[in-house]
């Protein structure tokens, strides 16, 4: 719940701005004041008499109008968080590279909350890199980023940059705002397969469908965590309130890993691939007549879970999984010693948990082993993530 929470809503211009009429309704909803400035761009797309209709409160849309009336140093002040949504290309160059043209950039440069920002663009404009350095900077310096989706845009086209729902963003911004147990604390998971190369067209790969850690990244975000969810390539949709990075490959996984570091803890559910082909052909393989099968030599895979237990920058909290067929709780506790990590979540795999919904797992730890009942995957997930944030407190 938002209830007495006080949220600045700046809207700039894209055709996604639609969706931020929704948003101040949810936000409203669940008991936030919202009061929305608007851009000049904003402006094409949304009027000021509908921002004002559903937030109930003045709309700011001039800066020197704001100055008059409030001032974008108490208006800056005023708010417990600062969502620009939708923000545009411009809006997020603008606000790297501290631009104080316009009451949004005031406001945005003055404040000391939170400040959460949902991209809306077209695909080719989030890949450009120019937007990639501006995204870059502005997460660097503590803005968090909900989304963007990917999918259809207004014009025919499809990728990276739509802006997420309105739903998705209520959601990042109570975790944002919660008070939970993991507030302030910075958490890396790891979720999903990796697919190892064999040549531009074909992989080897598993059956993770990432369900058991991307329910881990999402019930640490409601229990206030900031998340970094590492995942392979997955069909899950992006769980809110989560930075995601996608990768394919473990080598990938670590790099991504160890870039997201430092984190006080990581949870390690990515059913990363034990082994590579040592030469990935640069060429589709050809079935040649007569030629028979290729035989591919393999190569060994970093150990994402051992390589950040010793890490210079290890978490504090270093989780790990065990997927076993058999002797599941023996095979957990030698994996504990060999990996260097402080609990191993255990789970016998030899049924349909792989992809499946429930798990029945067992935390292996220095301290004994505790058997957990069969449950949802969601359940598993805020189960350990209540853990966690003992743990860590
Ligand atoms: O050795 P095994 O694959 O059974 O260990 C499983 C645990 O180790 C999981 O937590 C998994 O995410 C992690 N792991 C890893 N990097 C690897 C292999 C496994 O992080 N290359």
């Amino acid at each position: 719940m938002l209830q007495g929470r006080r949220i600045l809503l700046i809207v700039s211009g894209s055709v996604a701005a639609f969706k931020a009429l929704m948003l101040a309704r949810l936000l409203r909803e669940e008991g936030a004041t919202v009061r929305a400035v608007l851009t000049a761009a904003g402006a094409r797309f949304v009027t000021r008499e509908s921002l004002a209709a559903l937030t109930a409160e003045p709309v700011f849309d001039d800066l020197w109008a704001a100055e008059a009336e409030i001032g974008h140093i108490r208006l800056a002040r005023w708010a417990d968080l600062v969502l620009v949504a939708p923000a545009s290309a411009s809006r997020l160059a603008a606000m790297a590279g501290g631009l104080a043209t316009d009451l949004a950039g005031c406001i945005l440069l003055a404040t000391r909350a939170p400040v959460l920002v949902a991209p809306a663009m077209n695909p080719a404009m989030w890949e450009h890199p120019a937007t990639e350095a501006n995204v870059a900077t502005l997460r660097a310096r503590g803005v968090g980023f909900i989304g963007p989706d990917s999918g259809a845009m207004a014009e025919p086209e499809s990728g990276p940059g739509r802006l997420v729902e309105p739903e998705a963003m209520c959601d990042a911004v109570r975790a944002a705002l919660s008070d939970g147990p993991l507030r302030g604390q910075h958490i890396l998971v790891t979720s999903g397969p990796t697919h190892e190369p064999i040549d531009p067209v074909r992989y080897i790969a598993n059956r993770s469908s990432g369900r058991q850690g991307h329910a881990i990244a999402a019930a640490l975000a409601r229990l206030g965590a900031r998340v970094t969810l590492v995942s392979g390539p997955v069909a899950m949709p992006d769980p809110a309130g989560v930075q995601v990075v996608r990768v394919e490959t473990a080598r990938e996984m670590l790099a991504a890993c160890e870039a997201a570091l430092p984190a006080d803890g990581a949870i390690c559910a990515a059913a990363v691939a034990d082994w590579r082909v040592a030469r990935e052909a640069g060429q589709k393989l050809k079935k040649e007549p007569g030629a028979g099968a290729p035989v591919l030599e393999m190569a060994l895979n970093p150990d994402i879970l051992a390589t950040l237990s010793v890490h210079a920058r290890r978490p504090r909290l270093m989780v790990g999984f065990a997927a076993e067929t058999e002797q599941v709780v023996e095979h957990a506790q030698a994996k504990l010693a060999r990996k260097g990590c402080d609990w191993i979540m255990a789970n016998d795999v030899s049924g349909d948990v792989m992809g499946g919904m429930e798990n029945a797992v067992h935390l292996v730890s220095a301290e004994g082993v505790e058997d957990w009942p069969r449950m949802p995957k969601e359940e598993v997930a805020a189960r350990l993530a209540l853990r966690v944030a003992e743990a860590l407190a």
